[in-house]
């Protein structure tokens, strides 16, 4: 069967990509688009690994076809960072020593960004299902947690100062 012409925003980015027809969309960006970042661990919708955010909501992106990503909103790991800097949730894991080989962890900060999007104070029971199908096997989740915690945090503080800068016109 011939490839087909999908075209989706990535990362802020137009972009278009000629894919296979049942093509999924982890093997799209790490094979044709070189996003490695999105890990592929189970390869069947079980690790969470390759998480990215589809129009607002983490998905298994090992599960998607990529032609159903035609016309949509494509976040990865490696859309967070700004001008060179961490993103908070990312400065968040680290900072919480949520990160041990790393291989859950870009799948682990893209469920706690749609999360957060959605919910900026979650309680800790809204993190532990948001949380639910990522899978880590090195650092238990006790940091994983706070480092959600400490995510919701620094986005909130981050607010509060934009906020006050722009009444304030600081
Ligand atoms: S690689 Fe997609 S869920 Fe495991
Ligand atoms: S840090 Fe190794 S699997 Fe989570």
């Amino acid at each position: 069967m011939d490839n087909q012409l999908v075209h989706f925003t990535l990362n802020g980015k137009e972009i278009s990509v000629a894919v296979e027809p049942f093509e999924m969309l982890a093997d799209t960006l790490r094979c044709r688009l070189n996003l490695t970042g999105t890990k592929k661990g189970c390869g069947q919708g079980e690790c969470g690994a390759c998480t990215v955010i589809l129009d607002g909501d983490a998905v298994n992106s090992c599960m998607v076809p990529t032609i159903k990503a035609d016309g949509c909103r494509v976040v990865t790991i490696e859309g967070l960072e700004e001008n060179g800097k961490l993103h908070p949730i990312q400065q968040a894991f680290v900072d919480a020593g949520a990160v041990q080989c790393g291989f859950c962890t870009p799948g682990m900060i893209l469920s706690t960004k749609a999360l957060l999007d959605k919910k900026p104070d979650p309680t800790k029971e809204e993190i532990r299902i948001a949380l639910a199908g990522n899978i880590c096997r090195c650092t238990g989740y006790v940091k994983i947690e706070q480092a959600v915690e400490l995510a919701a945090n620094a986005i909130r503080r981050n607010h509060e100062n934009q906020t006050a800068e722009g009444r304030y016109g600081g």
